[in-house]
Order: C-alpha cells, then sequence, then structure tokens
C-alpha cells in the first residue's frame, strides 16, 4: 500500500511515496484484530440496532421543553449538497461566498424572528448559546465601569441557565414563583440592585405559562441598569406572534435544533445562535460576517468582542437545516406551526385534566405540566413508571421531573407536527394507564428493547465500547 502525500496548502502538489519503510517499528504489528464476519451479518445487526431506536421519524416525541418535532427531509438534502458539506474552514473567502451569504442571510432571518439587530450563530448549543450570552452580559457592564456580579433566574428556569451564568462568574440568585406559576413580581422587586447584571427568563416558562408581565418585569430590569435575557428555547410558542423584542429583551438565544426543524438529542450536534439589540452588537463573538458590496468577508468584531465561542463558525451544517427550514416555510408558515404547537399542547391537556391533575392556571402555550402525584398518592405509581409504561405502547415519554416545582411532574410538548390521531392516541393511552393495577405499571417496560435500566449506573459508569467492557474484566 502506498500513501500520496502532499505538501501545504497553497504548494502546487507534489506527491511522495510513502510505504511500509516509512512505518516507526513500534506501529507496526503482524495481525490485526478483526472480528471475520460476513457482509450481511455485519448490515443485519446495524439494522436491527437502529431499528431498536425510537426517534422523531418513528412516533409522537412529546418531551417537554425539547420540541422533539419532525425534521423535514428537504433540510438533511440541503446541508449534505457538498457545495457546502465539503467546505473546509480555512478556505479562502473568497472561495466561500454561497457559505457566507447563507450565514449573512440567516443571521438576519433569525433577527427579525426575534425582534433583535443583529445575531451571532457561533454557539454550537442552547447552553454554549446562554454562556456566550452571560459574557456578553459581563463585557457590557464592565465596560460601563459597573461592578454587576448578580443574575437573577425563576425557579422554573431550565438547570442550564443558573448553570451558564455561574460559569461566566456570577453569582445566582433564583426567585420564586408566584402562585399561578408566573414569576413572583414582588420577589423580582426584592432582589433587583444595582449588582444584578440581568435577568434570565423563558416566556412562555417551563410550566407552558406565558407570563403577561413580562413589560413590566423589563421595566423593573431597566430602571436598575439590568439586561433583559430571553431564553429561546421556547421560541415555538411564540414564533411568527410576537418577538422577545417586542417583550423588551435585550438578548435571546435560539435553539435551531428545536425550534427550526434540525435534529437535536442524540440526533445530532445543535446550534445556539446568540441576537443583541445595538447597544451590545459590539460585543458578540468574532468573527462576524461583513458585507461589502456583493462580497461576503469573514472579520473580527473587534476589541470589545468576547472572543471566540466555539471553532470556526458554528454548526454550519445544523444551521443550513434550519436556513432551509425557515425558508421553506416562511413568516406565515413560522406562525402557522406555532398556532398548531399551541393548539396541539391545548388539546392533549384538555382530554387529561379529569385524569392527572394540571398544576398552575388553564390555558398553556405549547406545553403543560401534569403532576402523577394523586397517583402516587393512592397506587404507588410514579411519573418515571408512567413514562416507562408509555414505552409498551409506542410513544416516546414526557420529560419526567422537570421542573422541579410540581410534584411527579410530567411534560408535555406534543410539535405542531402531531396529527389529531396521535393526540387521541396518547391520551387514551395514558388514561388507560392511569386505570391499570400499579404493578403492572411499575414494572414496565415490557415491549421495549431493554427493561428498566439503572439510569444512575448508565450515566455514571458509562460503558461505550465492547473494548472498554473486556478490560475491565481482566
Ligand atoms: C428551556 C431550555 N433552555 C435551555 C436549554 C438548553 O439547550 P441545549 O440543550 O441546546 O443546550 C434547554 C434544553 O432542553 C431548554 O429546554
Amino acid at each position: 500500500m502506498s500513501i500520496l502525500l502532499r505538501g501545504g496548502p497553497m504548494m502546487a502538489a507534489v506527491p511522495r511515496k510513502i510505504g511500509p519503510s516509512d512505518v516507526p517499528d513500534v506501529l507496526k504489528r503482524d495481525s490485526i484484530c478483526l472480528p471475520d464476519i460476513p457482509e450481511s451479518e455485519v448490515i443485519r445487526y446495524y439494522t436491527k440496532l437502529a431499528s431498536m431506536n425510537f426517534g422523531v421519524d418513528t412516533g409522537p416525541y412529546p418531551l417537554g421543553s425539547c420540541t422533539m418535532k419532525y425534521n423535514p427531509k428537504y433540510a438533511d438534502r440541503v446541508s449534505s449538497l457538498g457545495s457546502f458539506a465539503d467546505v473546509h474552514p480555512y478556505q479562502d473567502d473568497s472561495t466561500v461566498q454561497g457559505t457566507l451569504a447563507m450565514m449573512y442571510d440567516m443571521e438576519r432571518k433569525l433577527a427579525t424572528i426575534a425582534g433583535m439587530d443583529a445575531v451571532t450563530l457561533q454557539p454550537a448549543a442552547g447552553a454554549n448559546g446562554e454562556h456566550a450570552a452571560m459574557l456578553i452580559v459581563k463585557a457590557y457592564h464592565e465596560e460601563r465601569g459597573e461592578t454587576r456580579d448578580e443574575v437573577i433566574v425563576p425557579d422554573s428556569a431550565h438547570g442550564t441557565n443558573p448553570a451558564s451564568a455561574a460559569m461566566a462568574g456570577f453569582k445566582v440568585i433564583e426567585i420564586p414563583s408566584a402562585s399561578d406559576g408566573s414569576a413572583d413580581l414582588d420577589a423580582l422587586r426584592a432582589a433587583v440592585s444595582k449588582r444584578t447584571a440581568a435577568f434570565m427568563i423563558t416566556n412562555p416558562n417551563t410550566l407552558g405559562i406565558f407570563d403577561p408581565k413580562i413589560r413590566e418585569m423589563a421595566e423593573i430590569l431597566h430602571k436598575e441598569g439590568a439586561l433583559m435575557y430571553y431564553d429561546g428555547a421556547n421560541l415555538n410558542a411564540i414564533m411568527g406572534v410576537t418577538t422577545p423584542g417586542d417583550m423588551n429583551f435585550d438578548i435571546v438565544h435560539f435553539n435551531v435544533h428545536k425550534t427550526f426543524g434540525a435534529p437535536h438529542g442524540g440526533g445530532g450536534p445543535g446550534s445556539g445562535p446568540v441576537g443583541v439589540k445595538k447597544e451590545l452588537i459590539k460585543y458578540l463573538p468574532s468573527p462576524v460576517v461583513r458585507k461589502d458590496g456583493d462580497m461576503y468577508r469573514l472579520e473580527d468584531n473587534g476589541p470589545a468582542s468576547i472572543g471566540k465561542v466555539r471553532s470556526f463558525y458554528g454548526n454550519l451544517n445544523v444551521i443550513l437545516r434550519g436556513y432551509a427550514y425557515i425558508l421553506r416555510m416562511g413568516s406565515e408558515g413560522l406562525r402557522d406551526a406555532t398556532v398548531r404547537a399551541v393548539l396541539n399542547s391545548n388539546y392533549l391537556k384538555e382530554m387529561l385534566k379529569d385524569v392527572y391533575e394540571i398544576p398552575y392556571g388553564d390555558l398553556k402555550k405549547h406545553e403543560f405540566v401534569l403532576s402523577a402525584s394523586v397517583l402516587k398518592r393512592d397506587k404507588g405509581v410514579r411519573a418515571m413508571d408512567i413514562a416507562k409504561r408509555m414505552i409498551d405502547f409506542g410513544i416516546h415519554p414526557p420529560t419526567v421531573y422537570f421542573p422541579m416545582l410540581v410534584d411527579e411532574s410530567m411534560m408535555f410538548e406534543p410539535t405542531e407536527d402531531c396529527s389529531e390521531d396521535d393526540l387521541n392516541r396518547m391520551a387514551e393511552v395514558l388514561i388507560a394507564i392511569a386505570n391499570e393495577p400499579a404493578d403492572i405499571v411499575t414494572n414496565a417496560p415490557y415491549c421495549g428493547p431493554v427493561k428498566r435500566v439503572d439510569e444512575t449506573k448508565a450515566a455514571k459508569d458509562m460503558i461505550l465500547s465492547v473494548r472498554y467492557l473486556k478490560s475491565r474484566e481482566q
């Protein structure tokens, strides 16, 4: 075997042959340990593994707060086009004009959707976007010569919010929810001071409740010189209907892999762009895409920039999927998706409200939280048991035990692509489970590829390869 090596990227290709004699003795082996298996068996094995997986292409996936909507196949096709997929990050700007034009346009489309003035596409996940946003908040106050070391979050916040604020060096101040599930305005007033850098909140919140007092909150924060940060993970509840800009937010992150139909979770890396109002533009990460006449180029964002938060320009293939989705949907389509998602969530909630408790108010947005506390009290059946039993009926479980302010919580987010039949079936299954004998539910699942697994052990003691398992057994 011989391999052709080429010189540096700018040199004319001068092939040099290398052969076995170039390989150091220490790296040479007499045999390699490859299994002797026919191709047919390998294919069957992997096909079987793939069929054990559950995904948005398999069935309804109402995993609350995750917006597991169907990922359209046209977006996959666009993102795998060679003219995008084969681009090298070190290519000269003049050779990647199409990619830069797409990024430039995507930034503007996202800015319009969120009511912001500029967007960076760099962060690779929602949490990465939150952290970048917190660094921007920090840079903004520092440049104004202000020492602000506190970030306020409601107790219904997603865990990444306080984590991102803490990682950026802020002290996290948690405020309680009011009796209707929205953020407590009096608690907010009491928490805000000259030390407050920002208030991090998602609206609607993780209970699916849209907070009508949001502008009042913004006024309280702005009066003290602090910033309003919008966690955009729930954008599927407001997209095309209102914007964080209209609610007087200063900074927002998006989850392209939730709202705009790109895969996430186990399905691929994400993308968490950050949008800002005018006065924060100079702090955005570098590089930024500029347009001069008809030409696009990448440029450093200047001395006030927080620098890089991810290598190169972000997860371009996820951004491309989101871009294709936005173009295909158009503004009417995006609004329609929101309206349907909210309708589906309320339709399902109405069918379940006599069987499970639904704390905190009535009308919800794109998701709602049920409590299994009465089933736990009466039969010893917990939210986790119900979630596991749903697997037997071919429906992906909801998010359980989050948000933590609801006892035995099950958070459902039936996205806009759920049909009426899907929703009816989901309700039918959940009602049937509530009426089943306790021991059937608490020992489920029976039909999944695995029985009840020890999730703590699986997370803390990961064995991801046979080689690793064997090395531990020795
Ligand atoms: C409300 C909320 N905020 C932030 C995040 C973090 O997003 P990511 O998982 O992309 O880091 C999530 C993720 O589920 C979320 O639900």
